[in-house]
């Protein structure tokens, strides 16, 4: 029986690092408030003339590397990000440029927010399996210091920019690499974390850069509440059909937007915290890159060994949500 293994993985985050201090000269809030609250003390934020895709290549680079997988090897390219580097075409297709992938590949971009490299993983993981495919590049990469309206202080010191990606490949043995992955979506919450403008919705228009409509707007609350629910959820679903039981889960990579959310989970899902990687103290929350990000951590510094069993989580705009079991 065939798998599909994480065979690389790398990440990349800007040189400039603002701080909760620095933060409290540009909006009324305290090192104390934000810390306390989220748990974030710094994020990394894109140079003016680096995009989205910049920052996706420079990863996508380090996870090649890591595969020791050459671009030209790749034909199936998802990218999955909340700031493209334009609205046409796709950021995968300019990624797809930059790095050599071949034209006969198949490139282009999800847009499930802060969820998208779950999304971008299941899908790899069914194409390669199909073997339509045979090696497959996926990349979260966002520059949201792009559409943070750095006036509003209930949103700005939450998020960072950053990039993560790993190579996925078929291999001919059982029980390893993603031993299931499972996807959510319910539109009801659409309105709890959106920007309203730049779309066909609301063109950009004068009045909509005036209205700050190419921003991130966002219920705080009510996207804490939703996320604990169903990350909870899904994980509990993802351990039950897979038949796994927490103690046997040596590390959970939970999306990385708020500690009390991730203390939350743990809380609810009865396992220690010491479970749990969390890097969200340096980064902020860099929505589809938190996960590959504190992936490509967890492995470079040890916390993850072959024969380990990882589960990862995320819950984003939409409501979209996800999770994946990976046998190391
Ligand atoms: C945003 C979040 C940190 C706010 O924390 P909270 O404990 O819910 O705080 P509240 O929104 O209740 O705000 C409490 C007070 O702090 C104030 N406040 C908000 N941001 C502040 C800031 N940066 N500095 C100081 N005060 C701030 C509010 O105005 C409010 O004041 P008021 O009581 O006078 O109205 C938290 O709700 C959260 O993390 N939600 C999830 C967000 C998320 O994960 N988004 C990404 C999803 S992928």
């Amino acid at each position: 029986m065939a798998s599909v293994i994480i065979a690389g993985v790398g990440s990349y985050t800007p040189e400039r690092v603002l701080t909760n201090h620095d933060l409290s000269k540009m909006v009324d809030t305290t090192d104390e408030w934000i810390v306390s609250r989220s748990g974030i003390r710094e994020r990394h934020i894109a140079a003016e003339n680096e995009a989205c895709s910049d920052l996706a290549v420079k990863a996508a680079q380090a996870a090649l590397a890591d595969a020791q997988v050459q671009a030209s090897e790749i034909d199936l390219l998802i990218i999955a990000t909340a700031s493209p580097d334009m609205p046409l075409p796709s950021t995968a297709c300019i990624v797809q440029h930059k790095l050599g992938i071949p034209a006969h590949a198949t490139c282009f971009d999800i847009a499930a927010a802060c969820s998208g490299f779950l999304y971008a993983l299941e899908i790899a993981y069914g194409q390669l399996l199909t073997n339509r495919y045979k090696r497959a590049l996926i990349i979260g990469a966002e520059k949201l210091s792009s559409v943070t309206d750095w006036t509003d202080r209930t949103t700005c010191v939450l998020f960072g920019d950053a990039a993560g990606a790993a190579v996925l490949k078929k291999v001919d043995q059982p029980g390893i690499g993603i031993i299931g992955s499972d996807l959510g979506a319910d539109g009801e919450f659409v309105d709890h974390l959106y920007i309203p403008a730049g779309g066909s919705r609301c063109p950009a228009t004068a009045k909509s850069v005036d209205e700050h409509g190419h921003f991130i707007h966002m219920k705080g609350r009510e996207v804490f509440k939703s996320a604990v629910r169903v990350m909870e959820t899904v994980a509990r679903e993802m351990m039950e059909q897979y038949k796994v039981t927490p103690d046997q889960i040596s590390l959970v990579i939970p999306h990385q937007a708020n500690i009390r959310i991730i203390e939350a989970l743990a809380g609810n899902l009865e396992m220690p915290m010491d479970k749990f990687f969390v890097n969200l103290d340096r980064y902020g929350n860099t929505s589809s890159a938190t996960i590959p990000l504190a992936l490509d951590e967890a492995r470079r510094s040890g916390r993850i060994k072959p024969g380990d069993l990882t589960l990862m989580v995320a819950f984003g705009a939409g409501l979209t949500y996800g999770a994946a079991l990976v046998r190391w």
